[in-house]
């Protein structure tokens, strides 16, 4: 008897075990919440073969087995912003007009999913995890002006949240400011390329690097040229191995995004809303 209970008890933990291994997405839109397994994903009569030229995470070409992102929104209404969590606390949120644009001048977003029998290579060399099991990438992200921090991998959550901006006034220049001012294109050049990573003022949804803003903004404590160094190339400035920035080289921030940015910082330090 004990033993066949204990032998049921491990089959059990064995299967949970398994269950609880096995990769899953959840996807929430229009109120409704959907699981993925890769194995349900690859099956989708959507996936497709896709070769990405030039690979963000892998920084070389790479094939895929993708299915559209499209297919995993159901349609849901253009101005809706889904926010895509990584597993390490990277968090993109992207329009939705963007994510389910057609057509051939638009850029075309992709669920990269890495197939258990075939997994894709380590991501970086002392690290055997990859970019999977879900990875969001794009063919021709140059149409829509998709930057690098768009491309979030070891995807775990996409979820319908409502803007940034709405979730978070303490992050948004005032009202008033002339629309084309400099600290308004910086304010959405950094929700872009820098509020995956941090946040400012406590505000946003990412939890990798420091507040941008509280309690001290960069601005105030780093040289105006040793910041620009820093952004461009942060272990030209400071150098240790387990440093998670990445440079921001002119080919993806133009030098008008950067004065654009630094304008937003220096102005959001005149209005710090917390400690
Ligand atoms: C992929 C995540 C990531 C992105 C994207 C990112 N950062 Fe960072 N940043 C970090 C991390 C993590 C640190 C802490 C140092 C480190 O580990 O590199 C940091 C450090 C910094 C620092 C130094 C703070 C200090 O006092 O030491 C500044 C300033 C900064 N980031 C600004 C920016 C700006 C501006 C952008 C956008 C152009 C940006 N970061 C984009 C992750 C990121």
């Amino acid at each position: 008897m004990i033993c066949c209970w204990l032998a049921g008890l491990c089959c059990g933990l064995a299967a949970g075990a398994a269950v609880a291994a096995e990769p899953v997405l959840t996807v929430s839109t229009g109120g409704r919440t959907a699981t993925y397994t890769v194995a349900g994903l690859l099956a989708h009569p959507a996936v497709a073969a896709i070769t990405v030229p030039q690979d963000v995470a892998y920084k070389r070409p790479m094939t895929y087995q993708a299915v559209p992102v499209s297919v995993l929104l159901n349609g849901i209404a253009p101005a809706a912003s889904l926010r895509f969590t990584a597993a390490d606390g990277f968090v993109a949120t992207v329009q939705a007009d963007v994510l389910q644009a057609a057509g051939n001048q638009a850029p075309r977003a992709w669920l990269a999913v890495e197939p258990s029998d075939a997994p894709w290579p380590p991501l970086k060399a002392g690290d055997p995890a990859s970019a999977g099991s879900f990875y969001l990438v794009w063919m021709h992200p140059e149409r829509g002006l998709i930057v690098p921090e768009q491309w979030p991998y070891r995807v775990v959550r996409i979820e319908e949240v409502k803007p940034l901006a709405q979730r978070f006034p303490a992050i948004v220049p005032a009202a008033g400011l002339a629309a084309d001012a400099s600290v308004k294109r910086g304010f959405a050049a950094a929700a872009k390329n820098c509020l995956v990573c941090h946040t400012l003022n406590l505000g946003g949804d990412a939890t990798i690097g420091p507040d941008l803003n509280v309690p001290f903004n960069p601005t105030e404590y780093l040289r105006a040229d040793a910041l620009r160094r820093l952004i461009r190339d942060p272990q030209s400035l400071r150098r240790w191995p387990a440093g998670r920035m990445p440079g921001f080289d002119v080919s993806v921030l133009s030098d008008r995004e950067l004065n654009d940015i630094l304008a937003y910082l220096r102005y959001m330090a005149n209005r710090k809303t917390a400690k």
